[in-house]
């Protein structure tokens, strides 16, 4: 009897390791904007959405305009970009930066290009920065139900 219950401790204990392992794994290897996506968007985005370009607040104001400067809202930290992910604008960065493999059109959201100058880059890039998101969805943020919101992940770091 007691070798039994030995035995079920024994085992109990390395399942519990394993487990650990595992998560420790799943961290580590988690997509962060820390460690994969803020690399990507500034090497790929800054040049038009950098520190210099407007808050979205005033890129609205005068949309037109900014646009001929080539200028679109400023996403230079991690805050300033979640406002296209999960806050005010949700929504925005996926559309943009979709393949649009999966719409009906079949056509690329507008910043799509700018992910990669070749197909293969534009599509390693896509799928880190959808790793990062989580939840895809191409919806606006009238549309989004508290699942989606939920089902993106975007972790900082
Ligand atoms: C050559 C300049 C340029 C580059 C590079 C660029 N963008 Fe843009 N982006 C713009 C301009 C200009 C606009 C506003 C016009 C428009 O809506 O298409 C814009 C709009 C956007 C919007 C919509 C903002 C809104 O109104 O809600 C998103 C999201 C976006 N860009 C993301 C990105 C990402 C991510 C990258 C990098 C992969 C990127 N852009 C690269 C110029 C650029």
């Amino acid at each position: 009897m007691l070798k039994v219950i030995a035995n079920v401790v024994v085992f109990l204990f390395l399942s519990l390791i394993v487990v650990a392992g595992y998560s420790i794994a799943a961290e580590k290897g988690a997509v962060t904007y820390e460690k994969n996506v803020k690399q990507i968007i500034s090497e790929k985005c800054l040049s038009c959405h950098g520190s210099d370009s407007p808050t979205i607040d005033e890129f609205k104001k005068d949309k037109e305009g900014f646009k001929k400067k080539m200028k679109g809202p400023r996403m230079d930290t991690y805050e300033n970009l979640m406002i296209f992910v999960d806050g005010k604008d949700a929504g925005a960065l996926m559309r943009r930066l979709d393949d649009g493999k999966n719409t009906k059109d079949g056509k690329p959201g507008n910043m799509h290009q700018y992910l990669g100058k070749t197909d293969s880059e534009r599509a390693a890039m896509l799928e880190i920065i959808k790793k990062w998101v989580g939840g895809w969805t191409l919806k606006k943020k009238a549309e989004m139900t508290e699942e989606d919101l939920k089902a993106i992940k975007a972790l900082k770091e």
